[in-house]
């Protein structure tokens, strides 16, 4: 069960692709594109409904629940409150009807949980957590809640700490990391991106298909290897605006780049690590990405165009 936050609608394709349609329910506060509706299980359901969250899982025997409704860290700014709701108090009611059930459960979590306290470059697993941002905060406590449910009620709760997620499927939602996805859209209709994050701020990345990799493999890693439970660090590559412009250029020779810097998302941006250290996540259930900042330009440019052409 699983959809909505950045990565939803993928993940609740490639995991009807692997367990079948009917073995997939998905669900969100609106109706999603037909795909996710038609050729599979889809319930219309609000996160904050716990009652209607426990009436689902019984109803459909749902055995692992994909928790991934989320504010990212610009739009939780703009509305803080709803923010706490639906990323801490959603998954606190999804955390309980998990325990009764006793269903698995996937938490994402962010590098946002990391703050300007933090040592900046390689990251560790675990490092000072001071986070100044709302996302921050709930996505923190909600790392700890996890572990206090696993520790306390011996449920089976894992999640990933998810850098900046670029993808040619889902557009960007309201996240700091926004501008690494819609440089590439730009760079195909306009060869033109104004960036609102300064040059030289880097930040981790991955690309879509490595981040659902990521959560299938997590859920079916030997729990007897796993030292950490939320959530591991995981990365791909870490890059500034002006490298993902260079590897653009590759493509589209009179590409060109300008500035235009919010001060909101460059200051969470500058809070944020340069790279984290993702060794835990490799040793401890074999993460490794396949794609690289060339694979990923490649990839995206190509399905954007086709996109834009239909
Ligand atoms: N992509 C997220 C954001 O920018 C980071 O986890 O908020």
């Amino acid at each position: 069960m699983g959809a909505s936050g950045q990565i939803g609608s993928e993940l609740v394709l490639k995991l009807r692709s692997i367990y079948g349609n009917s073995n997939v329910i998905a669900s969100d506060i609106k109706m999603p594109k037909s795909e996710l509706s038609e050729d599979g299980i889809f319930e219309k359901h609000d996160c904050l409904d716990g009652d209607k969250t426990m009436d689902i899982v019984r109803r459909h025997k749902i055995k692992l629940i994909y928790n991934l409704p989320a504010l990212l860290s610009f739009n939780a700014e703009k509305t803080p409150q709803d923010a706490f709701n639906i990323n801490l108090i959603g998954l606190r009611n999804t955390l309980e009807v998990a325990r009764i059930e006793k269903s698995a459960m996937f938490f994402p979590s962010t590098i946002g949980v990391f703050g300007a306290s933090t040592p900046k470059v390689n990251t560790p697993q675990e490092t000072i957590t001071r986070p100044k941002t709302m996302y921050g905060v709930t996505k923190f406590a909600g790392e700890l809640l996890c572990d206090y449910y696993h520790n306390r009620f011996n449920l089976d709760i894992r999640g990933v700490r998810f850098p900046g997620i670029i993808s040619n499927k889902t557009k960007p939602g309201g996240g700091t990391t926004d501008y690494a996805i819609d440089i590439f859209y730009e760079a195909i209709k306009n060869k033109h991106f104004k960036s609102y994050i300064k040059a030289g701020t880097f930040l981790d990345m991955v690309y879509m298909p490595d981040a659902i990799k990521a959560c299938i493999d997590i859920m079916e890693a030997n729990p007897d290897k796993l030292t950490y439970r939320n959530s591991f660090n995981i990365t791909s590559m870490s890059l500034d605006v002006e490298t993902i412009a260079k590897e653009i250029k590759k493509h589209i020779a009179d590409f060109n780049l300008s500035y235009d810097i919010d001060p909101v998302r460059q200051s969470i941006a500058e809070s944020w690590p340069d790279n984290i250290d993702d060794n835990a996540a490799r040793e401890q259930w074999a993460w490794s990405p396949d794609y690289d900042l060339e694979s990923m330009t490649k990839d995206m440019l190509s399905k954007i165009e086709l996109k834009l052409c239909h």
